[in-house]
């Protein structure tokens, strides 16, 4: 089926690779507008919960997977669990890969378009309504979203088509440490607004009266998007992984990275927030209509500007890239197609659903579905529910049907520094703790209760 399948070839090329996969727009721009709409502090809370308690040991259950049978999602349950139905999970991740890849790549154009927008000074517009009315302005435009979409996805297939170590690793390693220092300058300017302790308090103060079953749903899509989590994009990548690589201290690494970066935006964002008052709760759009204000008033603002929406876009684009290599994986693998001709599919499949995403809050914002645009339907669907599902279905997997002596021998490994232990806490989250409440927010979340 394979030839020598490629790896990675260092150790930082697998947390650099890993952690770019997982920052990205969910965290800079998907967790401020998520932790908007639904209430600050309890959201976050309630996020950190699914990371930490229910993401890590789910993720140790893909990479072990992905790093057992070396084989894309779909063949590996096949080689996992022949002739039985697990293998589902490879079909919902390939198209909430697909969905994911659709709407999202309409907003890493729109950090293109900001890249373009800094360069040329915002068109001289100044105040902070005016920078708002220029947001609005453009994402209705039609026809600049949907240029930028299309562009996104070229760049994305033009990364992509170069292969795995070269491309991906070498951007990663450059990039992912440049994003954090330039957050923390960011926050640094935040603190220092007027109403930044206003801001403080809603990202961090939980307000428990907030929480209704809709907060928790959000909350747990929120914690699989940013961890990549759920569609198999992380068997793929730990295919590529070496066999001494540890996957405890991966994912663990892994997911505090994105945490802190989702916090770190979280902290830039919400004091301009109020510093300029602004409306919390103003969905995708509040990002980009907030930072301009911000870099507005710092010094040398159009330098801060290009290099903040360069580093967003790269951030994005090793994400589209993680998350298109799950269906490159699979074309190569299971149909034999060269790495050129399943990319061009995948970019093809994109072009076409992202040019209605983009075309959704212009031309095609009266094409709904329950209320839903084209957009946020892709993101409700893959996020809210294929996500989690994937997610249950892997842990459930993992924890109940897989020789435990397989999950035992990858999680301690070599030099892992992983205790018996550990492995008894991480096996325990995947049979009960997570099934459990993946199960429960679905639940009460979807309304079936
Ligand atoms: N985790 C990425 C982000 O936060 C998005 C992503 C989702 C990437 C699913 C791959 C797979 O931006």
């Amino acid at each position: 089926m394979t030839e020598k399948r490629a790896q990675f070839t260092t150790r930082l090329g697998v947390i650099a690779t890993t952690v770019g996969s997982a920052v990205g727009l969910g965290n800079i721009w998907r967790f401020p507008f998520e932790a908007g709409v639904h209430g600050g502090g309890a959201f976050l809370l309630i996020d950190l919960f699914f990371i930490f308690i229910i993401g890590v040991p789910v993720v140790c259950a893909e990479f072990i997977i992905g790093r057992h049978t070396g084989l894309n999602v779909r063949g590996a349950f096949r080689a996992l669990a022949p002739g039985k139905p697990w293998g589902i999970v490879g079909y919902l991740g390939l198209l909430a890969s697909i969905l994911i890849l659709s709407f999202y790549s309409v907003v890493a154009g729109w950090t293109l378009e900001y890249i373009y927008q800094s360069l040329t000074g915002f068109g001289g517009i100044s105040s902070v309504d005016g920078l708002h009315d220029r947001f609005d302005g453009f994402a209705t435009s039609d026809w600049r979203p949907l240029m930028w979409t299309l562009i996104f996805l070229a760049l994305n297939y033009i990364v992509l088509s170069r292969g795995v170590q070269k491309g991906i690793e070498k951007m990663s390693n450059i990039m992912m440490p440049l994003l954090f220092v330039i957050l923390v300058v960011f926050c640094i300017n935040s603190l220092r607004m007027p109403a930044a302790g206003e801001g403080l308090t809603f990202l961090f103060k939980p307000d428990f009266s907030k929480v209704t079953p809709s907060v928790m749903l959000g909350a747990m899509g929120q914690a699989f998007f940013s961890l990549s989590l759920g569609l198999g994009c992380l068997i793929t990548y730990s295919s590529y992984f070496k066999k001494d690589t540890p996957l405890l201290k991966t994912a663990g690494i892994m997911a505090s990275l994105d945490t802190l970066v989702a916090i770190l935006a979280g902290v830039i964002i919400f004091p301009a927030v109020f510093t300029f008052g602004m409306e919390p709760a103003a969905g995708p759009k509040l990002v980009f209509e907030i930072l301009p204000s911000i870099f507005m008033h710092l010094p040398g603002s159009m330098l801060w500007s290009t290099l903040f929406f360069i580093l967003l876009f790269l951030a994005s684009l090793s994400s589209t890239i993680s998350m298109s290599e799950i269906t490159i994986a699979y074309m190569t693998d299971e149909f034999g197609y060269s790495r050129r001709k399943a990319t061009i599919c995948n970019t093809a499949v994109a072009m076409v659903l992202g040019a209605v995403c983009a075309l959704s809050f212009g031309a095609l914002s009266g094409w709904t579905v329950c209320g839903l645009t084209v957009f946020n339907l892709f993101d409700y669907l893959s996020s809210n529910i294929l996500l989690p599902v994937g997610g249950m279905i892997i842990s459930i997997f993992v924890g109940w049907v897989l020789d435990k002596s397989i999950v035992r021998r990858e999680l301690i490994g070599k030099d892992s520094g992983v205790r018996p232990w550990m492995v008894t806490v991480v096996v325990a989250c995947l049979r009960y703790v997570a099934p459990a409440c993946i199960g429960l927010v679905f639940i009460y979340g979807l309304g079936i209760f």
